[in-house]
């Protein structure tokens, strides 16, 4: 095994300086010191159950984030540390603007492990009051062809309490830590308020920052609450009670499917709440045109590259809307440095990644950031916040 492996890097550190994506997309960017082994081992992972390669890596990362030092010591091979870099967003210090979206850690204690692999932040969940199993299996599943997911996952989570005494202890955080929060399956929908101010009461010594999740697409009902009536009776409370917690940022998560004209009222609605920022976008219920696969009609929401264009266009549109007013959170579809650069360019302060990093292993962020220090170069900025919305100016 251990000679296969040489043999992989010897192989991989060959390769030209570039990563080779499939269906020819290619981001550049420059390996790190160790070559990444990861689009050699991928197609071995693949083979498995994805879930049962997430639950591995779930493991793994919680060994690396129990040992303080060693998860500092491989965050610093993973990480460039540049300040150029660093961010800081609704009175939080972001030591990198890549962050790990909602999902990946539904309340098991991967933050540290993930911050090990270089993230500027974690968003944990989404959290419900009370723990839940979610939908049966099979939930999870991959498109290679098209580079995205499909997820019914229905918010399986540990619940509130279990989730706040595992963060109470983590002892490895060198970037914000978010809270995403939601209701649960047996709620019905006009007890929602109560449900993610109960989450949001629990969570609220652990968490940095909290997101309101009205936007996922397997909780039956959820994405009606983003109405603006019923988002109101969530928010009005959720704010005030976060306020009497110091201040605490509320952020909101959209979907990728409101109309142009949902996306406004809603960019507006945020400003007049009081919310901190917001979060552009969750995954889609559409799917690709082209698509004859049995497993494109799977239910659920997808992720992923095919969602790059939507997201770019609804983070241009908000910034346009709202300028400087509310820093948004770019997500969906981010595979490397270019499509990092392109949504901080339409108006993103920060990003977010899930299925590219599922895609791209373990060396995505650091890849990211080499990349993201060369556009920066290339187009003259001192740092990644002069970049912010300068694609979204009329
Ligand atoms: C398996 C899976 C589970 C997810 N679960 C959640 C969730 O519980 N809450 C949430 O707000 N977003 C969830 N997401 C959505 C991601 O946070 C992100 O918004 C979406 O996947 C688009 O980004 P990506 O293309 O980089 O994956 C999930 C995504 C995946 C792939």
């Amino acid at each position: 095994m251990c000679r296969t492996i040489r043999r992989l890097e010897r192989f991989r550190a060959r390769q030209p300086d570039v990563q080779f994506l499939e269906r020819g997309r290619v981001q550049t960017g420059s390996r790190g010191r160790s070559p990444p082994m990861y689009p050699l081992l991928r197609p071995l992972f693949f083979l498995v159950d994805p879930e049962r390669i997430h639950h591995l890596v779930a493991r793994f990362l919680r060994l690396i984030g129990r040992n303080v030092a060693l998860a500092s010591r491989i965050r610093r091979s993973r990480t460039l540390g540049d300040p150029r870099l660093a961010v800081r967003a609704f009175g939080l210090d972001f030591p990198g603007p890549v962050g790990l979206a909602a999902g990946f850690d539904k309340g098991d204690g991967l933050a540290a492990g993930a911050f090990a692999l270089g993230f500027g932040s974690v968003e944990v969940g989404t959290i419900t009051p009370r723990a839940q199993p979610g939908n049966p299996r099979p939930r999870l599943f991959r498109l290679p062809r098209q580079q995205a997911l499909i997820n019914r996952m229905g918010f399986n989570n540990a619940g509130a309490e279990a989730t706040a005494s595992r963060y109470a202890e983590l002892a490895f955080r060198p970037g914000p830590v978010g809270m995403n929060l939601g209701k649960n399956k047996d709620t019905p929908s006009e007890r929602a308020p109560e449900d993610y101010l109960t989450a949001f009461e629990t969570l609220a010594g652990v968490g940095d920052y909290f997101v309101v999740n009205v936007s996922s697409p397997n909780t039956p009902g959820l994405r009606d609450l983003q109405a603006p009536a019923a988002l109101r009776a969530i928010l009005g409370p959720l704010v005030a009670a976060a306020k009497g917690r110091g201040g605490k940022p509320v952020l909101l998560k959209l979907a990728p499917d409101l109309t142009d004209e949902a996306v406004d009222e809603l960019a507006d609605l945020a400003v007049e709440e009081g919310l901190a920022g917001l979060i552009l976008a969750n995954t889609t219920i559409g799917r690709p045109t082209a698509e004859s696969e049995a497993i494109a009609r799977e239910a659920g929401g997808m992720s992923g590259a095919p969602l790059l264009p939507r997201s770019l266009e609804i983070v241009r549109r908000v910034r346009r809307r709202l300028g400087d007013r509310l820093p948004i959170i770019g997500v969906g579809g981010i595979f490397g440095a270019e499509d990092a650069y392109r949504m901080i360019r339409a108006g993103a302060t920060l990003v977010q990644v899930y299925t590219g990093f599922v895609y791209q292993g373990p060396g995505m962020v650091r890849t990211m950031e080499q990349g993201l220090i060369r556009l920066l170069d290339r187009d003259g900025l001192a740092k990644i916040a002069d970049a912010v919305g300068l694609d979204a100016k009329d």
